[in-house]
């Protein structure tokens, strides 16, 4: 995956990538953000033109805010202020412990690894970080839809059902909480074990 499918996307999910996510999605990820330490730092992975990290700097200036994502041409469209940085979520350009938050919003499926992704997320994390994952459960008919229109389009589309992913989270030593609406969802997990030499489970 090198991003390109998405490098032409940049001005189109500038303009209309807010549209995707409902209001009771928004109005959990601005709860997540509330709940961070003053000066914490939140990765947006997979977070293309920076919208997430754009409503987290706006609710929360103090707060040091990166995206992570392949395409340079989402990317591009990142706002002032935030940081970005050219990389894959299953190979993260950052040490151990960098982030108190990660946020996933409508990226997770398109993850080639997930299994390497997930192992990333928990290496930058801190000890008690959060993660924040919205995306779509693919076995209702919308889930469905979105799932077939996106493998003609060539993305992996690795959508997990939302209980699952919940299962795996736990079995990483998260703690988690989950909100499911129709064929959406929002995961919240908090990490209350790191891994030391413990092999992970696979996806
Ligand atoms: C549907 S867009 C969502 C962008 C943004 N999070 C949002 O909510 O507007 C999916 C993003 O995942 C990125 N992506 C694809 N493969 C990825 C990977 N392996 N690691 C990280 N990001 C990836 C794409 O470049 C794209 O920007």
């Amino acid at each position: 995956m090198t991003g390109s499918r998405f490098d032409r996307l940049g001005p189109l999910f500038k303009r209309h990538g807010h549209r995707v996510y409902p209001r009771w999605a928004k109005d959990l990820f601005s709860l997540f953000i509330a709940r961070l330490a003053r000066g914490s730092r939140v990765l947006d992975l997979g977070g293309g033109t920076g919208l997430l990290a754009g409503w987290a700097k706006e609710q929360r200036p103090d707060l040091e805010v990166w995206v992570a994502d392949p395409s340079d041409g989402m990317l591009a469209q990142v706002p002032r202020g935030i940081r970005a940085v050219r990389a894959r979520a299953e190979a993260l350009p950052f040490e151990d412990g960098y982030f108190h938050a990660v946020a996933v919003g409508e990226a997770l499926h398109h993850f080639d690894d997930l299994d390497r992704a997930l192992d990333e997320i928990s290496r930058v994390l801190v000890l008690y970080g959060t993660v924040w994952i919205y995306d779509y459960d693919p076995r209702p008919l919308a889930g469905r839809l979105v799932r077939l229109f996106e493998r003609l389009w060539g993305e992996p589309a690795n959508f997990v059902p939302p209980d699952r992913l919940r299962r795996i989270f736990i079995e990483r030593g998260y703690m988690t909480g989950l909100q499911a609406e129709g064929f959406r969802y929002v995961l919240v997990a908090e990490l209350r074990e790191k891994a030391s030499g413990r092999s992970s489970p696979r996806v």
